[in-house]
């Protein structure tokens, strides 16, 4: 089985990087290695945290560039330098355009902080999916990862994870409750399957054989 070359792609706090960082380090991501970072942000904390671990760095700065496309074209152009093998979109909230999705199909993955189908597509990201979920009043919420395809959110569930919520609960704790007890596990463990081989995608579903 080939060694995996993962780029990580963020724009904030990273702690969803981190979570990839220390399954590494406890030898749980299978054939794969982290080789590079990418950041759409010039200040994200990631970026420090992919540092302090001797982790390349990069900085593609979405304002930079007049449009989608010519930003998807340099990131592109970043992704096939670093010959990626898999790209993992850790809190990564910029969305490339249809020409990145069919250059890597089925080797970028995303992790989204709520059970797909609900409280996803475009403009549901970070704290407001959490808002939505709350003044929904959903009972359980949770997280889910899944292969990128052009259509927002939208593209083959690998993992998903479920979490209750709680009386009293605020769109940070759920969003912290969330991220510990699904985001934190379920993005590692998806990343060690598709590094092992172990993921396949057929009529758009994903099959897992372990
Ligand atoms: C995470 O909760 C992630 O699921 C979410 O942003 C947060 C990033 O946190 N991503 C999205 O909402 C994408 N639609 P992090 O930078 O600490 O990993």
């Amino acid at each position: 089985m080939s060694f995996k070359n993962i780029v990580v792609l963020v724009s904030g706090g990273g702690t969803n990087l981190q979570a990839l960082i220390d399954a590494e380090k406890r030898g749980e991501l299978g054939n794969g290695k982290i080789t590079c970072v990418i950041s759409s942000k010039a200040d994200a904390y990631a970026l420090t945290r992919a540092e302090e671990n001797n982790i390349k760095t990069r900085v593609l700065v979405r304002k930079e560039y007049s449009d989608i496309a010519s930003y998807s074209k340099a990131m592109c152009d970043a992704l096939i330098e670093e010959k990626a093998d898999l790209i993992v979109y850790a809190g990564f909230m910029t969305i490339l355009d249809e020409n990145v999705c069919d250059a890597f199909e089925n080797k970028m993955i995303n992790v989204h902080p709520a059970l797909i189908p609900s409280f996803c597509g475009k403009g549901f990201y970070g704290l407001h999916v959490h808002e939505c979920a709350l003044e929904k009043g959903v009972k359980v919420s949770g997280a889910t990862v899944h292969f990128v395809t052009a259509e927002c959110d939208a593209g083959p569930i690998i993992l998903q994870k479920a979490v209750a919520v709680e009386e009293g609960d605020t769109p940070e704790s759920l969003q912290k409750r969330i991220m510990q007890e699904a985001e934190w596990k379920i993005l590692p463990k998806a990343v060690q399957l598709f590094c092992d081989d172990k993921i396949t995608v057929e009529d758009g579903k994903t099959i897992i054989s372990e």
